[in-house]
């Protein structure tokens, strides 16, 4: 292949056929679209409380300060490491977790001789980002119950390999192994292989002890943790996100960053989320109770409901309606759920975001007006 350019507006050989992430379809566009007054968005795991008022009101007062640069979310990293007991050096805040996926395939991966891997299907940003950046992404499929087949990524795994990227619990299952298997999953990696545990919906589980790695990571120097502000902190408009991580390749990340990528609302609501507990607990509360409450009122009605550990259940509609009628269906009726056709490829099933109670139930009644009519 010649890497010489014929036109200047010519692009890189991986933008030729890159497909880029597809989000979830915004509450204007639906409303507009089906001229619709209310609508219901359980499409993109957000948080169903809104933003807390703790941190409305920090931003309100960093408002007047927009004009200066920021401090790269010094004061913020500091707040995330006393949250989780770590040191500050092994803390690297982004733009949301995805420029962190981003700069760490870039600080790992040699273009065209590292390989990353991921699982079938996994969150569509880790295959999108290694092919922006030249790596070759390769995927080991899920067991047919969406659990994770350990030793076939383990085999998967070779001296090129520079980055696993696992989700846990995963998108768009909800699964959620035991954190033992990833410690010993982490034992049986190559030397130079360094294991990325996403633990982007960790804090919605029953029990994180049982399941998050990150308290146990001072015993395992090639494996770094994952999280975001966007779902149990309600900050997905203001893009927040951090890396927990060795601090030799904290620092290489830190480097890489954009120095003023995250900006001085981020980090001050950052701040305020951390401080607002009473918020989050509830947050958690309306989490866990109504994702019990969809499970069982959707399992009542034919639906197959996947165990979650998450913010969002994945389901596979009764044998009368297929997936893709049901979304629409929705959509006619104000109701936003996430197909899994694009970016997972399950077109037969639908992962629907928890919401309010009043959301849920709604939500619950549609599905079964749709059913009946
Ligand atoms: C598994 C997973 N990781 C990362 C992210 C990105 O989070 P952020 O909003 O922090 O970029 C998401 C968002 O949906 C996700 O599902």
């Amino acid at each position: 292949m010649s890497l010489r350019y014929t036109a200047p507006t010519e692009v890189r050989p991986e933008m030729q056929d890159f497909v880029a992430y597809t989000p979830g379809l915004t509450i204007d566009e639906i409303r507009e679209r089906y001229c619709l007054e209310r609508v219901i968005k359980l499409a993109s795991n957000e948080n169903p409380l809104g933003t807390s008022p703790l941190v409305q009101k920090a931003i309100c007062e960093q408002a007047a300060m927009a004009f200066r640069y920021p401090r790269g979310g010094l004061k913020v990293a500091e707040a995330i490491a006393r949250h989780h007991g770590v040191t500050a050096e092994q803390i690297v805040v982004g733009n949301g977790s995805d420029e962190l996926i981003d700069l760490l395939i870039r600080v790992k991966a040699v273009p065209g001789v590292h390989n990353v891997l991921g699982f079938k299907p996994c969150f569509n940003m880790y295959p999108v980002l290694a092919k922006l950046c030249g790596a070759t992404f390769r995927q080991v499929p899920l067991n047919e119950d969406f659990s994770f087949p350990w030793e076939a990524m383990t085999a998967m795994a070779d001296e090129n390999t520079a980055l696993i990227f696992v989700t846990t619990p995963d998108n768009p299952s909800g699964f959620c192994p035991p954190v033992e298997a990833i410690m010993n999953f982490a034992a049986t990696l190559p030397a130079g292989t360094f294991l990325v545990v996403d633990e982007a919906y960790m804090d919605f589980s029953d029990d994180e002890k049982k399941h998050s790695v990150l308290p146990h990571l001072a015993q395992l120097p090639n494996v770094g943790v994952l999280r975001t502000f966007s779902k149990s902190f309600g900050l997905a408009g203001i893009r927040l996100g951090y890396a927990v991580l060795p601090p030799s390749l904290a620092a290489a990340v830190r480097k890489a960053r954009s120095p003023f990528s995250v900006n001085l609302l981020a980090e001050a609501a950052g701040v305020a989320a951390l401080q607002d507990k009473e918020f989050r607990r509830e947050t958690l509360r309306v989490t866990r109770e109504g994702r019990s409450f969809l499970s069982m009122e959707l399992k009542k009605i034919g639906f197959t409901v996947y165990p979650s550990q998450a913010n969002f259940i994945m389901v596979k509609p009764p044998r009368s309606i297929a997936a893709n009628t049901l979304y629409t269906a929705l959509l006619e009726r104000g109701i936003i759920v996430r197909q899994l056709k694009s970016g997972y490829d399950l077109p037969d099933f639908l992962r629907i975001t928890i919401g309010t109670h009043d959301e849920n139930i709604c939500l619950t009644q549609a599905v079964k007006e749709i059913l009946h009519a």
